[in-house]
């Protein structure tokens, strides 16, 4: 079932949001929603507080790039290197991130936050703890869009959006765009 995407002026994207606590068939089935909904919308991430409901969970599907002669994005995955794509559609709950290295400026847009996108300066490295709906763990170091990715999802779950994190001079170009579309909402 595709979810409407909560938009931009909706407090429920600005709240800090609660542990999932237990796993059972509501949660997978929000899940499968979720993705259902991302895919729809053509993104490459989206958090449950996107869909309305403040707890902390994510889905993630970074697409291969396809870019000839371009090689598979690679991550250590529980202390192996293994190619991103191996853990597409990647779904995890309440991560700890400990994001590292040297900043680095890259355009990001997001399903709430219609027709703007903006350069974010984040670190390039990631380094990652994912509990999965199993009960396993995903233990992930790893740079590039996935970084990326996981920065901006865990974002949402603390009620940060990535306007948050331009530029004071870039903020300013921005305000008045964002105005709009809290008034819309
Ligand atoms: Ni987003």
């Amino acid at each position: 079932m595709i979810l409407p995407i909560t938009q931009y002026g909706n407090p429920v994207l600005r709240a800090v949001s609660a542990p999932v606590e237990t796993v059972d068939d509501e949660l997978r089935e929000l899940v499968a929603n979720m993705l259902e909904t991302m895919y729809e919308a053509n993104g490459i991430g989206l958090a449950a507080p996107q869909v309305g409901r403040n707890i902390r969970l994510v889905v993630i599907d970074i697409p291969e790039d396809e870019e000839e002669g371009t090689e598979p994005a690679m991550a250590t995955i529980n202390g192996e290197l293994r190619p991103v794509r191996s853990i597409m559609p990647l779904v995890f709950i309440n991560p700890t991130l400990e994001p590292y290295g040297k900043q680095y400026l890259f355009t990001e847009g997001c399903l709430s936050v219609h027709n703007i996108r903006a350069n974010v300066s984040r670190p390039d490295h990631v380094r990652a703890t994912l509990p999965q709906l199993d009960g396993s763990v995903l233990e992930i170091d790893c740079d590039g869009l996935l970084a990326r990715c996981l920065q901006h999802e865990c974002d949402h779950l603390e009620g940060f959006l990535f306007t948050d994190r331009v530029s004071s001079a870039a903020k300013i170009t921005l305000t008045k765009k964002l105005k709009k579309l809290a008034e819309r909402y």
